[in-house]
């Protein structure tokens, strides 16, 4: 693997990172120089995408975490420090969706789309701070989405609780800037994942604009997940020193028009 990447030497903890756009900066975190440790509640995806990395030479490793549960998170954050000694990057990146009126959500729905983006992410930045905060330096990079600034059709809870994560995102780093620390929030609209295609085929069930037609109106196209990955990469990097506390969006006029 590349050893005078842009990424060289950089410990890094990705959730959600076996699969998706999460795998996708596994892969492309890995060729820039990072050790990355994926924290994934999919075991069987965790453990190919690493066996896989690993057998090019890249230092991947990988634990199975629910990171919406703190017994879970802390367990996997006190195995990363013990493999790789820091963290220097953390990705939260692990999310999950469910499309639906507002009016048919339940209390346990709200709570389990809490939980997962919002509470998850709260969970790890908690975990890794302190470290970050005593080597004097630390990226934070959050996945939240277009919904925080053009709401979708059936996604309000989706939508609130990536705002959570978004606005945590934003807090940590005029909290910590002058301390080492930044974090940034990306936001992507449509994108070729599980994710994305289960979200666009719920949403065509229910008729809702999500028709190939629509989705190439409303961003071109499709987003690939690697396109997501290139946007971390830089938030994760160096090459962003000067960008703290801001959003990024990945959707190719989604939210401009
Ligand atoms: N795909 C899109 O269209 C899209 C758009 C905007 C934002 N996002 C965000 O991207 C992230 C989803 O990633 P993806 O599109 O690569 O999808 P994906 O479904 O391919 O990958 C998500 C990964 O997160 C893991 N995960 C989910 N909840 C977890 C938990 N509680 N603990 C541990 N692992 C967990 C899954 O196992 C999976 O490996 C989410 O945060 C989502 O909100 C996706």
């Amino acid at each position: 693997m590349n050893s005078l990447g842009k990424l060289r030497d950089k410990r890094v903890l990705i959730s959600g990172g076996a699969n998706g756009a999460g795998a996708a900066s596994t892969r492309l975190f890995a060729a820039e120089g990072a050790h990355v440790a994926i924290v994934d509640k999919d075991r069987a995806a965790g453990e190919l995408l690493c066996k896989e990395l690993t057998a090019k030479g890249a230092d991947v490793i990988f634990f199975a975490a629910d990171v919406s549960i703190p017994e879970e998170v802390d367990r996997s954050v006190r195995a990363v420090y013990d493999a790789f000694g820091r963290i220097d990057v953390l990705f939260n990146h692990a999310g999950i969706i469910i499309v639906k009126p507002f009016l048919d959500f339940s209390l346990e729905e709200w709570n389990e789309m809490m939980d997962n983006n919002a509470k998850s992410a709260f969970l790890l930045s908690r975990a890794v701070l302190p470290g970050m905060l005593e080597q004097g330096k630390g990226v934070l990079v959050f996945t939240s989405t277009t919904g925080v600034r053009a709401a979708t059709h059936l996604e309000s809870l989706y939508s609130a609780s990536k705002a959570a994560m978004h606005s945590l995102s934003r807090s940590i780093a005029v909290e910590y800037r002058d301390r080492g620390i930044r974090a940034n929030a990306l936001c992507p609209s449509f994108v070729r994942t599980r994710h994305g295609e289960n979200e666009i085929e719920q949403l065509r069930d229910y008729g809702i604009l999500a028709s190939e037609r629509d989705v190439n109106m409303m961003q071109g196209r499709i987003c690939e997940p690697e396109e997501v990955a290139e946007v971390a990469l830089f938030l994760a990097s160096d090459a962003s020193s000067f960008v703290n506390g801001a959003e990024i969006f990945v959707d190719n006029t989604f939210t401009a028009v």
